[in-house]
């Protein structure tokens, strides 16, 4: 997508972007972490700035991407830091959008200095519950804020990927979740994304297969009318 074929349709908006995967620290070296590459994320505000709107990126950990051009990138690790800089951004957006991948537990205990390793079998990790923060942003939501979420889904016996958006997305409260069909190489550490929008007033848009700058632009032109009423 050339930056020039965009409508300039987003003036005036400040969005607020996640992404990339967190990582939990376990001790000053090693973390847990995910396969989340940031691309989608990175789309979705490179895009918006190019079509006029104010960025302001969180990016955790990505795989090698540049920073998008007119946007405003702050950096952070684990899910409790992505929480306050996501809330600290969010006072002042018009839309916020959880593109990340926020690991849904972290290690217990955090030891000050590097673990060794002895003759012994190490103890097991003890994990915990990391804040929603998408329910939290939905939550502290001010008024005319659309907040955006995010599901990779691979459906099973239980329900299909639809299925399983459509329960997330009325457990999370958020005004639209992009539902990402994953497993069998796609979604993760690809170019290519596919999916569907599906808003809590009951709309469901089918995501066109293509490239993630052309699933956020289809994203935008969906969030951007509800926000501007
Ligand atoms: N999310 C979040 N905080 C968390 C976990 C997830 O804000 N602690 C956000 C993600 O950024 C995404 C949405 O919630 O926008 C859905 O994430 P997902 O992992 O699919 O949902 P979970 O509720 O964690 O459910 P599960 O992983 O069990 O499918
Ligand atoms: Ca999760």
């Amino acid at each position: 997508e050339r930056p020039d074929a965009l409508p300039r349709d987003m003036e005036g908006l400040h969005v607020a972007v996640s992404a990339g995967g967190t990582r939990e620290p376990l001790d000053p070296v090693r973390f847990l972490g995910n396969r989340s590459s940031g691309r989608q994320g990175f789309a979705l505000a490179r895009v918006a700035a190019q079509r006029g709107a104010r960025v302001t990126l969180v990016a955790a950990h990505t795989a090698d991407l540049a920073p998008p051009a007119g946007v405003e990138v702050e950096r952070v690790g684990s899910a409790a830091e992505l929480r306050d800089a996501m809330h600290w951004v969010a006072k002042d957006a018009d839309v916020v959008v959880m593109a990340a991948a926020v690991a849904d537990f972290r290690p217990v205990d955090l030891a000050e200095h590097k673990i060794k390793k002895s003759d012994r079998d190490p103890d097991p990790v003890r994990l915990t519950r990391n804040p929603d923060i998408l329910v939290e942003l939905v939550g502290a939501r001010r008024a005319g804020q659309v907040v955006v979420g995010f599901a990779a889904e691979t459906g099973d016996g239980q329900g299909d990927v639809l299925d399983y958006g459509r329960a997330k997305l009325r457990r999370k409260g958020c005004d639209w979740l992009v539902v990402n069909a994953v497993g069998d190489g796609k979604a993760f550490e690809v170019e290519d994304n596919a999916g569907w929008l599906l808003s809590a007033t009951g709309a469901e848009t089918a995501l066109p297969h293509g490239s993630k700058a052309r699933l956020a632009s289809a994203v935008w032109d969906s969030v951007i009318r509800t926000s501007r009423g």
